[in-house]
C-alpha cells in the first residue's frame, strides 16, 4: 500500500478553506474546515499539518504522520509541542484494534512528597511551575521511538527529517506567535544562560523566520540514535548539566530509565456510538465518561442547545465527575484505580440520584462518591486519518505555554513544568484550579494526573470521529460538548468545534463560559437556581477529524488559535 503513489487525489468540498498549496509537488487542501478524500491532519500549526500530509502522500501510514507531526510540533509549535514534555496517542488501526501509548513524563527519583512547601508546610509560590524542579522527565521522544517502531511503515528518518529541516531553515511566526515570544520574552531571559533563539532585541512581528540550529542538531542524534539520541549521550548530558545549573533534580538515571508504555483505552457506549479514549495517569478519558454516562439518561436534545435546562444537567455531571476525579485518579502504577466501578451505569445513576432539575448543588456537599462501596497554560491536540482506515488521537504538552521557560542550554529545546500536575498539598489547587490528594501525591518514578482527552470514536463499529484539545481542566468537558453537539444535537463537525463552551470542575464551585456563548435569560435563570456563572477567555482548542457517510473526511480545526488542516 505504502507504495501507492498518487496521481491526482484532490480534495471535493471545501468550505471555510483558504485554498490549495503546494508541498512537494503535491497538491493539497488546507484551511479550518476542509473535507478530503483520503488523508488528512488536523494540528495546532500550518507547517506540522503539511509535514503530516507529506508524509501520508509519501506512502505513510497514520503513525508515520503522526509521529512527523510530533516533531514538527515540536519546532513550529513551542509553545506546547516539545520532545522536552509528554503526552498521551490513542490510536485506532483500520481493524478496529486500538491502542493507547502513555508518553507521560515522571516525577524524577530525587523528587519527595513535599518538595514544593517551604518551612511551615506552605506551598513555595513558582517552584513547581517556574524552576528547573517544575520539569519531570520528559516522555516524547521514547513514546515516539515506540509508536513508530510498532506501527509505521516508512523509516524512522523519514519521518523525523522533516521537523529537523524546519528547525534548520525556520519557518514563518503566526501572529499569535509573535505574540506569545513578545510576552515571554523576560522569562525566556531571566531563566536561562545564553538568551534561546526564541529571543531577538526587536519585537517579533507575524512572518518572522525562527530557525533553531541547536534543535535541528538535538533531532539530528535523535535521528540517528533513536531513544539513545536523547536519554543517553550528549543530549542527556546537556539535560544533567542543566539541571545543575538550575538545581533541578533530574539525572542521568531518570533519563535512562524511562519508558513509554501501551496500555489499554478506556472506552463506554453513548447513545449509539463507542466512545474511546485515554486511560490512567490520564483522567481525562474517565473524567469524559463519567459525565457522558451520567447525562445519557436525559434528552439534551428535547433540553435544547446551551438552554438553562442543559447546561445546569452538564455542569451537575461534571462537578460529580470532577469530585471523583480529585479523590480516586493517579498513576495506576502507585495508585489502584476502580476503573470499571467508576464507569458503572449504576454507579453513576446513584451520582445523580441527588441531582435536582431545578437548583444547583453546593461543591461543599458534593463529595467523592463510594465506588468502592459496591465491592499560562497550552498543550496541543492533532487529529490524524489515513487513507487506509487507520486513525490516530494525540495530546501533548509542556503543561504551561513554553513549560517553565527553560530551554537545556545548547540543545534548544524547552522543559515541561508538569509537576505542577501532582497534588502538590492536599486541597491546594494546581494552576489549572484543581484539587487532589494521596492518589496524586508526589512519589518517585511517579506519573502526574493529567486530563488530557485523546478520543476517537466509532459508529457501528466504524471509524466515526477523532478529536481532542488543550486547556488543562477543561480539556475533558471541550471535548465533551464536541461529542453531545455532534451526536445529540446534530451539528457538522465545524459547528460542533466553533460553537461556544462552558465549564465545570467541582471546585471552584462555579459555571465558566466563553463571551456570547450562553444568552443572558439563560445566565440570569442559572443564577436563579444557585448557580454561581463567570465569563472566561476561550475554553479548548480542539483539533478534529469527522467520516462523513461517504466516507469523506471532514475537519473541524479549532477557530481558536491558529489551528489548521491539510487534507487531499
Ligand atoms: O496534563 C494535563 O492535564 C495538563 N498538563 C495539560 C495542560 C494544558 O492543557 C494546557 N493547555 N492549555
Amino acid at each position: 500500500m505504502n507504495k501507492i503513489i498518487f496521481i491526482i487525489l484532490f480534495v471535493s468540498a471545501i468550505y471555510g478553506c483558504t485554498g490549495k498549496i503546494s508541498v512537494n509537488k503535491l497538491t493539497i487542501a488546507e484551511g479550518r474546515n476542509i473535507i478530503s478524500d483520503s488523508g488528512m491532519v488536523v494540528s495546532a500549526h500550518p507547517q506540522s499539518s503539511r509535514i503530516g500530509i507529506a508524509i501520508l502522500r509519501k506512502g505513510g501510514n497514520a503513525v508515520d504522520a503522526a509521529v512527523a507531526t510530533e516533531f514538527a510540533l515540536a519546532v513550529c509549535y513551542p509553545e506546547a509541542g516539545n520532545i522536552g514534555g509528554g503526552g498521551f496517542m490513542l490510536i485506532r488501526q483500520a481493524d478496529g484494534t486500538t491502542d493507547l501509548i502513555d508518553y507521560r513524563e515522571k516525577a524524577p527519583l530525587k523528587a519527595s512528597r513535599d518538595m514544593y512547601l517551604d518551612a511551615s508546610g506552605d506551598v513555595s509560590e513558582g517552584l513547581s511551575t517556574e524552576t528547573h524542579m517544575a520539569s519531570g522527565v520528559p516522555g516524547t521522544v521514547d513514546g515516539m521511538v515506540n509508536i513508530h517502531s510498532k506501527y509505521g511503515i516508512l523509516s524512522f528518518r523519514d519521518v523525523i527529517q522533516p521537523a529537523i529541516d524546519l528547525a534548520r531553515k525556520g519557518f514563518p511566526l503566526t501572529d499569535g506567535q509573535a505574540a506569545d515570544f513578545n510576552s515571554n520574552r523576560q522569562n525566556f531571559i531571566t531563566r536561562n544562560l545564553t538568551p534561546p533563539s526564541f529571543v531577538k532585541d526587536t519585537p517579533w512581528v507575524a512572518g518572522d523566520t525562527l530557525r533553531q540550529e541547536s534543535l535541528a542538531q538535538t533531532l539530528e542524534r535523535i535521528r540517528d540514535r533513536g531513544r539513545d539520541g536523547f536519554y543517553s549521550g550528549t543530549t542527556a548530558r546537556l539535560i544533567v548539566k542543566e539541571m545543575e545549573r538550575g538545581n533541578g533534580i533530574i539525572s542521568g538515571q531518570d533519563l535512562s530509565e524511562y519508558r513509554a508504555s501501551f496500555k489499554d483505552p478506556v472506552l463506554k457506549e453513548y447513545h449509539g456510538y463507542r466512545i474511546i479514549s485515554a486511560s490512567p495517569p490520564s483522567g481525562g478519558g474517565i473524567v469524559l465518561l463519567q459525565i457522558l454516562g451520567m447525562i445519557s439518561p436525559y434528552n439534551l436534545k428535547e433540553a435544547g442547545f446551551h438552554t438553562w435546562q442543559s447546561v445546569h444537567l452538564i455542569t451537575e455531571a461534571e462537578r460529580r465527575a470532577f469530585a471523583d476525579r480529585s479523590k480516586f485518579l493517579g498513576d495506576p502504577g502507585f495508585t489502584e484505580i476502580p476503573v470499571d466501578r467508576l464507569l458503572d451505569d449504576n454507579y453513576l445513576a446513584r451520582r445523580m440520584s441527588n441531582y435536582s432539575k431545578d437548583s444547583a448543588s453546593s461543591s461543599s456537599k458534593i463529595f467523592p462518591g463510594s465506588p468502592l462501596a459496591a465491592v499560562s497554560e497550552e498543550t496541543t491536540h492533532y487529529s490524524v486519518a489515513d487513507y487506509l482506515g487507520n486513525a490516530v488521537a494525540a495530546t501533548t504538552t509542556l503543561n504551561g505555554t513554553f513549560g517553565n521557560s527553560i530551554i537545556v542550554d545548547s540543545a534548544g529545546f524547552l522543559l515541561n513544568n508538569q509537576m505542577d500536575d501532582f497534588s502538590v498539598k492536599p486541597g491546594v489547587p494546581n494552576m489549572y484550579g484543581l484539587v487532589g490528594g494521596e492518589a496524586n501525591s508526589i512519589q518517585p518514578g511517579k506519573k502526574m494526573l493529567s486530563s488530557m482527552t485523546p478520543v476517537i470514536i466509532e459508529k457501528d463499529g466504524k471509524l466515526f470521529m477523532i478529536a481532542g484539545s488543550p486547556g488543562g481542566s477543561t480539556i475533558p468537558t471541550s471535548v465533551l460538548q464536541v461529542i453531545i453537539n455532534v451526536i445529540d444535537y446534530g451539528m457538522s463537525i465545524r459547528q460542533a468545534v466553533d460553537t461556544g463552551r462552558f465549564h465545570h470542575q467541582w471546585l471552584p464551585d462555579h459555571i465558566s463560559y466563553e463571551k456570547n456563548s450562553l444568552d443572558s435569560t439563560n445566565i440570569l435563570k442559572l443564577r436563579s437556581m444557585g448557580h454561581e456563572l463567570r465569563e472566561r477567555n476561550a475554553i479548548g482548542r480542539v483539533n478534529a477529524i469527522m467520516i462523513l457517510p461517504d466516507g469523506k473526511k471532514a475537519a473541524g480545526a479549532d477557530r481558536r488559535g491558529n489551528n489548521s488542516a491539510c487534507g487531499y
